[in-house]
């Protein structure tokens, strides 16, 4: 099978280490993958199944294995979106491989607009629910019962324990982490001020064109899930501006260092808690 390849570039990548947490690092996100230590680089065109980015500016694409804060991790650094053209299931080989590697938990991280407007541009929120917006799901056809069953509960689909000991170490540092429920829009264009009044009737705190895809694939393997967004505006309409990619890739540097701060500091605690 692609993943069962990949997977074992991976674990030839990963040497002597033994990673159990990943991280996928959304547009703009990627300055994280030059903290890790001892890194392994490999290209996702030398990693079957693995997407090949269509050229956004910002999105990268390179699996780093090393460490961060000393603690074994593999990152996904540039993601490939459903706006690109791809089905909804573009990612699955790549967080499938990264299960089969090893992987027993995962972070992962985007860029998004605020629904609320006390959660300003600069600051990180854990996604505590989303909504699947997007014309697709991942795992629509048939289903392979040796990677997980056909039905299963997305409840607690974002690690409530994962979540608790993120809060705590935010708090720790000082850090006013906001924490709510995330909608994918297709993209590629940015919402409408209409809709996003109706997403917040829905029950929308933060909008985005990624992540859900990804944690429907890696719930359905039972990879345990953690995901942050890093404001990097109010929601279109909300705010002056109007938005465009520069603008929000700009504001991401700021949440972005701070998202940094918090996941050095969580991911020891984050280690042993998927252990
Ligand atoms: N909408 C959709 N995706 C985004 C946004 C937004 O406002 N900001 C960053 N990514």
């Amino acid at each position: 099978m692609t993943e069962d390849v990949a997977a074992a570039r991976i674990r030839t990548l990963c040497g002597p280490l033994t990673p159990r947490l990943g991280l996928v690092l959304g547009s703009g996100l990627g300055g994280l993958a030059s903290q890790v230590t001892e890194a392994q680089r490999l290209s996702y065109t030398d990693l079957p199944g693995f997407p090949r980015p269509g050229g956004v500016a910002g999105h990268a694409g390179e699996l780093v294995v090393g460490r961060l804060a000393g603690v074994p991790v593999i990152c996904l650094n540039g993601r490939a979106h459903f706006y690109e053209g791809h089905g909804a299931g573009v990612m699955a080989p790549a967080i499938r491989s990264l299960k089969a590697a090893g992987l027993t938990g995962l972070i992962l991280t985007n860029a998004a607009g605020s629904l609320r407007r006390e959660v300003a541009p600069g600051r990180v929120s854990l996604i505590s629910d989303h909504i699947n917006f997007l014309p697709g799901n991942p795992l629509v056809g048939p289903n392979d019962d040796t990677i997980g069953p056909r039905f299963f509960s997305m409840r607690d689909a974002y690690d409530p324990a994962l979540r608790k000991l993120i809060r705590a170490v935010a708090a720790d540092l000082g850090v006013d982490l906001a924490e709510g429920v995330y909608l994918a829009y297709s993209g590629p264009n940015f919402e409408t001020p209409a809709e996003i009044r109706a997403f917040r009737v829905l029950g929308a705190d933060l909008v985005g064109m990624s992540t859900v895809p990804e944690v429907l694939v890696a719930r359905h393997c039972g990879l345990r899930v953690a995901a942050f967004s890093v404001v990097t505006n109010l929601a279109e309409g909300m705010g002056d501006e109007t938005l465009s990619h520069e603008h929000t890739q700009s504001q991401a540097v700021v949440g972005g260092a701070v998202l940094a701060s918090i996941l050095i500091a969580a991911l020891p605690r984050l280690e042993a808690l998927v252990s």
